[in-house]
């Protein structure tokens, strides 16, 4: 399974080194043009207003990328409460694609082997 992500502040660009060579990767890049991706893959975004994570859709929505979406992993701060992780649900909701996963900021070494059973759950 591929993995494409977005990063601000470089927490998931963490999580994804602790990965290792496992999965091929993509960190999605505003400033270039996007990527065609005709295989599965797994989101993973963090959370911040709509107008700071646009780049994830506009990547979504880039020729047929979204349908080959299969899962989405949110990370964000439980301190956020209700909004934990809301752009991940949002997206959810808008690609009609399941949550398989939430973790907090670059995630715990047990983040990094519940993310490896889902995807692999995923992929089943
Ligand atoms: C300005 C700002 C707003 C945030 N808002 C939320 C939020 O509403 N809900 C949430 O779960 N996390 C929120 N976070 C936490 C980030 O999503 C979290 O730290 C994430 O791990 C950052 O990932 P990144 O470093 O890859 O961008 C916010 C962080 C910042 C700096």
């Amino acid at each position: 399974m591929k993995i494409v992500y977005f990063t601000v502040t470089g927490q998931t660009r963490r999580f994804i080194k602790k990965l290792g060579s496992e999965f091929e990767s993509y960190e999605i890049n505003p400033a270039s043009e996007f990527p065609e991706i005709t295989e599965p893959f797994v989101l993973i975004t963090p959370t911040y207003e709509d107008a700071i994570t646009e780049p994830v859709r506009d990547f979504l929505d880039y020729a047929e990328n979204a349908n080959y979406l299969k899962g989405i992993v949110g990370t964000g701060n439980r301190n956020f409460a209700q909004l934990f992780i809301f752009t991940a649900k949002d997206l959810a909701e808008e690609y009609d694609t399941p949550i398989i996963y939430a973790f907090e900021f670059n995630g715990t070494s047990k983040d990094v082997s519940n993310f490896k059973k889902a995807v692999k759950k995923l992929e089943s």
